[in-house]
């Protein structure tokens, strides 16, 4: 393998903890998705005053009811991902560990989603899962970006691979079971993520993951958005539909168009 020594490094830590935290690539990105998503909420929650962002963030349910929220977020996730210039941001704040863990033409997930959870809401909860569970592709990293500083319950769980491998080892015992009972057999080997704003996460779906009730003060906000090689495998989410290419080469494009000559 013709790697260097950083992507090396990048790969077998990915490997071994099962996702990666990064300074973004470019800091300015992410300060611009912020700015853009916080002009989006003042707006639709008619607040004429400069907030400061940390702050408004974490503090957000002190602003909006809990049976609003969705509402919010619907409508934030709509408005975001018809700029198209945001989903490039988004690429922009952590290509470079995408490119060495993924390769370089790259399809994204057509919609970058948005996740709020205020203190002690039980109704947007993320209950314990693998993506590949759900007809995703275990072809795919999950890139996830937090809006404000995450930790404990106000960030998400991961369960590392060595612990992930016991759980597939007896799965078939939970085939009946629902989603808590795999969380009570998991809960004390979790790994609760501990991320800044200004930092980037990419992590193995394979690996199960998820959240549970915010116990924290502050609301945690994140995007996520799904990255895969356009020419790796897809499961059940097809490109066109689910995932968009965003950096095809040309001798690909070119290849895709080749047609032998007729000879008869
Ligand atoms: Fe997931």
């Amino acid at each position: 393998m013709f790697l260097t020594k950083e992507e090396n490094n990048l790969s077998k830590e990915f490997f071994e903890k099962g996702y990666i935290i990064r300074p973004a690539q470019n800091i300015n990105a992410l300060s611009e998705i912020r700015n853009n998503l916080i002009k989006k909420i003042t707006n639709y929650l008619k607040i004429k005053k400069n907030v400061d962002p940390n702050n408004f963030l974490n503090n957000i349910h002190k602003e909006i009811p809990v049976n609003k929220l969705n509402d919010l977020r619907v409508h934030l996730i709509n408005e975001v991902n018809s700029i198209s210039k945001f989903k490039n941001l988004y690429f922009q704040s952590a290509k470079k560990f995408i490119e060495i863990l993924v390769g370089n033409e790259l399809a994204m997930q057509k919609k970058i989603s948005l996740s709020i959870q205020i203190p002690k809401d039980d109704s947007s909860l993320l209950p314990v899962h693998s993506d590949t569970w759900s007809g995703l592709s275990p072809f795919e990293v999950v890139v996830w970006i937090p809006l404000v500083d995450c930790y404990k319950t106000k960030a998400m769980f991961i369960l590392p691979p060595k612990h992930s491998s016991e759980l597939n080892n007896q799965f078939k015992k939970f085939s009946r079971k629902s989603s808590e009972d795999i969380f009570r057999k998991i809960s004390k080997k979790i790994k609760w993520i501990d991320i800044k704003f200004g930092e980037v996460l990419i992590f193995n779906q394979h690996l199960p993951h998820g959240n549970r009730v915010n116990k924290e003060k502050e609301t945690r906000w994140s995007m996520n958005c799904r990255f895969k090689s356009i020419f790796s495998p897809y499961a059940d989410k097809k490109i066109g539909e689910f995932y968009e290419p965003i950096t095809l080469r040309i001798a690909s494009k070119m290849g895709m168009n080749y047609r032998f000559p007729k000879i008869k």
